[in-house]
């Protein structure tokens, strides 16, 4: 087997999911390629060491530019929170290493230009980690929608909600908070939770040709978790938006950390000529799928349940029957980009492609802020 020596920045919720993906990928894929957890890179010295004690990384560093002058590292793995993806994927394509990206690519499109302009320049393998194309049931919604099941496509819908930022106690900034805060994260909701739906949409229905949105911020003003200030909340609470797909569909699209009891209920439905789907990533093991060419005395809501080897990814798991769940998003992604080294075949989505979101993203930033439709 050929080794990927990965480097790591960012031991958070994301470098255990990743690290996760790198340890098992070979374990259930046949892969040429092998990641090797060479060194994770955090600024707190003993936390990144006992992050890379748990989760056998071979080295730590400090400082991420450290990382990028070693000749052991093949690839950097971005998962550091959204201020730090420019400086660290631009300065890792100009080392010559392939980079691994979470989402949103980059704080707003003209980062984000800089980043696609960055890699394609080095020619370096690159990725974004928008892992829910990669839960076998929406994997096997776009195999339904290529195949042309729904026919032509009228509707598109997806919502992500969540409730846990509703207590005016609630921080902004720094390490548990940095998503409250505009400077770290670049937006709220619609750049951490909608960037999600829009990826996933542009990939199932195509382009977004305009919008109209509306932001709101509920709760004005929270201290600041490192300074102890009272400041000003800059990021969007909550956002709602809809818009035109190219293909003439309709979308709607809501997400908020105010809907209380829904901890992340991102759900999609997609309604066609033919049939409709439906999926709820608090069920995301079942695809619900309605055909209106059943015979009419058992037409109906179908919930299948995605475990059988004929759909995507799940040939490589247990037995039918078997469900698989959040983690294994993460290890598909580990093994599809493998297997593109391999094949020469880029993989998906690539910072051009996670622009697109950004694009979007900014779309609806601007006509909240504006209260007018904009053009993507
Ligand atoms: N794909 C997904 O579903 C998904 C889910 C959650 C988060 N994310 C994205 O992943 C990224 C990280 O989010 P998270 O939830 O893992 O955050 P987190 O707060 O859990 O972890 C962030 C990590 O970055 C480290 N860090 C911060 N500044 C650093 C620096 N200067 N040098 C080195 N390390 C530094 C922190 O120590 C921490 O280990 C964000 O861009 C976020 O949007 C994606």
């Amino acid at each position: 087997m050929k080794p990927l020596n990965i480097g790591m920045v960012g031991y958070g919720f994301m470098g255990r999911t990743h690290s996760n993906g790198y340890s098992q990928a070979n374990h259930f894929f046949d892969l040429e390629y092998k990641p090797v957890l060479k060194a994770v890179c955090a600024r707190n010295k003993d936390k990144a060491q006992a992050f890379a004690d748990q989760w056998g990384y071979e080295s730590v560093e400090t400082d991420w530019r450290e990382l990028l002058k070693r000749d052991d590292i093949d690839a950097i793995d971005i998962c550091t929170p959204n201020n730090l993806h420019k400086e660290i994927a631009i300065a890792a394509a100009e080392a010559g290493k392939m980079v691994l990206c979470e989402k949103p690519l980059s704080m707003d499109t003209a980062e984000g230009e800089e980043m696609v302009a960055a890699v394609e320049k080095a020619g370096v393998a690159n990725m974004v980690w928008y892992n829910y194309r990669r839960v076998p049931a929406v994997t096997l919604a776009k195999q339904l929608i290529d195949e042309g099941r729904l026919g032509r496509i009228f509707h598109y819908r997806a919502n992500f909600l969540q409730d846990w930022t509703i207590s005016e106690d609630v921080p902004q900034g720094g390490e548990a908070t940095w998503r409250l805060d505009a400077e770290a994260a670049g937006s709220g909701v619609t750049g951490d939770l909608l960037a999600h739906c829009i990826d996933t949409a542009l990939w199932l229905n195509g382009d977004i040709t305009d919008v109209s949105a509306m932001t709101e911020t509920f709760i004005k003003q929270r201290t600041h978790s490192e300074t102890g200030e009272t400041q000003e909340v800059k990021i969007d609470d909550a956002c709602a938006f809809h818009c035109h797909f190219k293909n003439g569909s309709l979308g709607l699209f809501e997400s908020t950390r105010y809907a209380r009891g829904h901890k992340a209920l991102y759900t999609l439905e997609i309604n066609g000529e033919h049939a409709s789907i439906r999926w709820d990533l608090h069920d995301l093991h079942r695809l619900e799928y309605f055909d209106h060419r059943d015979d009419s005395i058992v037409r109906g809501w179908r919930s299948v349940h995605i475990s059988d080897g004929d759909q995507p990814y799940m040939g490589n798991w247990w037995v039918p029957g078997l469900n698989i769940g959040y983690e294994h998003t993460f290890i598909h992604q580990v093994a599809d980009f493998l297997k593109s080294l391999e094949t020469g075949e880029p993989i998906e989505p690539s910072f051009r492609s996670a622009l697109e979101t950004q694009k979007v993203c900014d779309a609806v930033l601007a006509s909240a802020a504006e209260r007018q439709w904009k053009d993507v």
